[in-house]
């Protein structure tokens, strides 16, 4: 044991070239003493040996105090990686592993719990049997948001341009959770974009950075069910023409909802944020998109919780 308390070291993994500065810079505003370790380029096998060689030097003492952030692009690796290093540990020297794949998970919470909040403020009530599209779900964003909706049980349709990558993306989410939730649907028109929407509910936009997926008339044409329309690219031109960044909530087209990608951004920070500090409280376990919703989801219904009427809580 050294004279003093050990001092709390974030250990990042990260399968791209160079480590996100995004989640180490949060981590250094939430702690003001936290050493950081970055890894890059992280391989599987790099990943045991850094996990071997990080568990066992300070005692299982020192261990509570170290925790690994898994990062990157490569959502594939970083989930070998997540599998590898749980395999890897054991008691007492078992490190809490933050996983949030270039902000994939605590984006597609806060998203999936923005939609949730305005469906209830609405008065249109819980996600269980909504209709809901994700526009392009196959990215990280688009299939960790797809799996939150199926885990509400909504009836989900994810699209693409490839019907594999959209099936391929419903079959994994249905296989997981033992059901029939998601469905892959390949959209190349804005004609199949619009048919793909039209009994949604609640469509998310979850497209790449600076692609424009859903045009203002597809919507208004299509969108004749269409209550909530969010969208998380928050690079112009943005996925849904004539939501502005800053929405949260406004009327786009009468009985349409909206919210932007910097509103769900925001939210996604103190997400973060949270999901970071729950690691560190916590001397193991995993902090993935299970626990990030779990943070997005109680802080939206805690503000429901503390207003008079609760009526509408699911
Ligand atoms: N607000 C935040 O805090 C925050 C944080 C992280 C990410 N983001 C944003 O979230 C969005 C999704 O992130 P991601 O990493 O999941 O995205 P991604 O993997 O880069 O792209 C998502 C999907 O977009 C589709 N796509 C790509 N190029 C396209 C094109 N030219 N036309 C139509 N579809 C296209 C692809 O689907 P198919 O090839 O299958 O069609 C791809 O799987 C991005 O806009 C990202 O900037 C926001």
């Amino acid at each position: 044991m050294p004279e003093q308390p050990f001092k709390k070291v974030f250990i990042f993994l990260d399968t791209d070239k160079h480590a996100s500065p995004f989640d180490i810079l949060t981590t250094i505003d939430i702690f003001q003493d936290v050493l950081i370790l970055k890894y890059e380029n992280v391989t599987v096998e790099d990943a045991e040996k850094i996990i071997y060689d990080a568990m066992f030097p300070r005692g299982p003492e020192g261990a509570r105090q170290t925790k690994i952030f898994i990062n990157g692009r490569d959502f594939k690796r970083v989930n070998e990686i997540l599998e590898k290093i749980k395999n890897c540990m054991f008691p007492p020297f078992e490190l809490a592993i933050i996983v949030d794949p270039r902000g994939a998970y605590t984006t597609a919470s806060a998203a999936v719990a923005k939609t949730l909040e305005l469906s209830l403020e609405k008065g249109f009530g819980d996600l269980e049997n909504k209709a809901i599209t994700v526009l392009a779900g196959t990215g990280p964003v688009g299939q960790t948001a797809a799996r939150l909706y199926a885990s509400e049980k909504a009836k989900v349709i994810v699209t693409s341009r490839s019907l594999q990558r959209a099936s391929s993306v419903a079959t994994k989410i249905n296989e997981e959770l033992k059901g029939e939730m998601v469905r892959g649907v390949e959209v190349q028109t804005l004609e199949e974009i619009g048919k793909a929407l039209e009994n949604a509910e609640i469509v998310l936009s979850a497209g790449a950075a600076g692609v424009q997926l859903l045009p203002f008339d597809t919507l208004k044409e299509y969108g004749k069910n269409c209550k909530i329309v969010a969208d998380i690219n928050a690079i112009p031109p943005l996925g849904v023409e004539g939501l502005k960044l800053e929405a949260d909530g406004e009327e786009i087209l009468p009985n349409i909802f909206g919210i932007g990608a910097l509103t769900i951004g925001k939210f996604k920070n103190k997400v973060e944020a949270e999901l970071i500090k729950r690691a560190t409280e916590e001397p193991k376990g995993i902090f993935d998109y299970k626990i990030a919703y779990e943070i997005a989801k109680k802080a939206i219904l805690k503000k429901f919780e503390e207003r008079p009427e609760k009526h509408w809580l699911p």
